[in-house]
């Protein structure tokens, strides 16, 4: 299938590991300019030095930024620096990492306020600021406009232990269906993509912590992670990373307002 993705330009958040770096790597090897972010410095560099030589692609297709995404200045000038170095932007792909894990009595007031800021502001944050730009990329000759909100399983089925994820999740799936009704008309398709058990650094600090906590061994945990899927194992980044770039690729141009569940069948629900 053609993905009518060479040459777009994507900014992909929370991108220096796991899912979000994948997917930088899937959009790489369609042909797109991507920018990716992190917090660090250190490991965005090493991750774009990585992805072009895996790639196989000049290291000018690439552009690393250090970006806090729950930092919205910061969310502002790597989207700036986005459309300014490449020209453009046509796709946003909103990322980062995991709140921690714990029962309802275990998290503060600031705890709830900085999940909230982790994984519900900074989508919201990434969207505004890349909005203008999008709006730019739906019209002309070769349209193509895209934003794809990475969030979790647990904004369909919430998963134990996972309070603060479960909550700023489905606050993403509640701001996405309303932006797909308000931009559709542009032409800009909004969804967001559920991962179920993957195995990336945060599955494997999630095993650590569970483990820890409830006196199993990490194997035990993955095993049971595994058994909760219809396919009986966890996931693999890139099969995540395939799901989300035919989100954003041209064929997908009448897919919008869905949330897409790359879970192996772990959510029981019908819909
Ligand atoms: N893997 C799974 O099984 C799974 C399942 C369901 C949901 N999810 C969700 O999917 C998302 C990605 O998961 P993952 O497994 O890929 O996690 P990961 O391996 O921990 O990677 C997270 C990425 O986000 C970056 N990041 C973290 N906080 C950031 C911030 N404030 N600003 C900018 N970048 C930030 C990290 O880079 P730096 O540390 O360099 O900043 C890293 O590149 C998370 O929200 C996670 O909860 C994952």
């Amino acid at each position: 299938m053609h993905l009518g993705l060479d040459n777009r330009v994507a900014f992909v958040a929370g991108a220096s590991s796991g899912l979000g770096r994948a997917t930088a790597r899937a959009l790489l090897l369609e042909g797109c300019r991507v920018a990716i972010c992190s917090r660090s410095s250190e490991r965005i560099q090493c991750a774009a030095m990585d992805l072009a030589r895996e790639a196989g692609v000049p290291d000018d297709r690439i552009l690393p930024l250090v970006c806090d995404v729950s930092q919205e200045s910061m969310v502002r000038a790597a989207l700036e620096r986005t459309a300014q170095h490449f020209g453009q932007l046509n796709i946003l792909i909103t990322n980062a990492g995991g709140p921690p894990t714990g029962t309802v009595e275990d998290f503060s007031a600031d705890d709830w306020r900085s999940a909230l800021e982790l994984n519900l502001v900074s989508t919201i944050n990434l969207t505004r600021a890349a909005l203008p730009h999008l709006r730019r990329a739906a019209c002309g000759d070769n349209p193509l406009a895209r934003i794809l909100m990475v969030t979790s399983m647990s904004a369909k089925q919430p998963v134990p232990g996972l309070y603060l994820s479960n909550v700023s999740r489905a606050g993403v799936q509640g701001f996405a269906k309303s932006l797909s009704e308000e931009v559709g008309v542009e032409g800009i398709t909004v969804n967001t993509i559920l991962p179920g058990y993957t195995r990336t650094d945060r599955l494997t600090h999630l095993s650590e912590a569970l483990a820890e906590r409830k006196g199993l061994s990490e194997d035990d945990i993955e095993a049971g992670w595994a058994d909760q899927a219809a396919l009986k194992r966890v996931g693999r980044e890139e099969e995540f990373a395939a799901a989300a770039v035919f989100l954003v690729s041209e064929p997908a141009a009448f897919i919008t307002g869905v949330a897409l569940p790359v879970d192996g069948g772990a959510i029981k629900g019908l819909l």
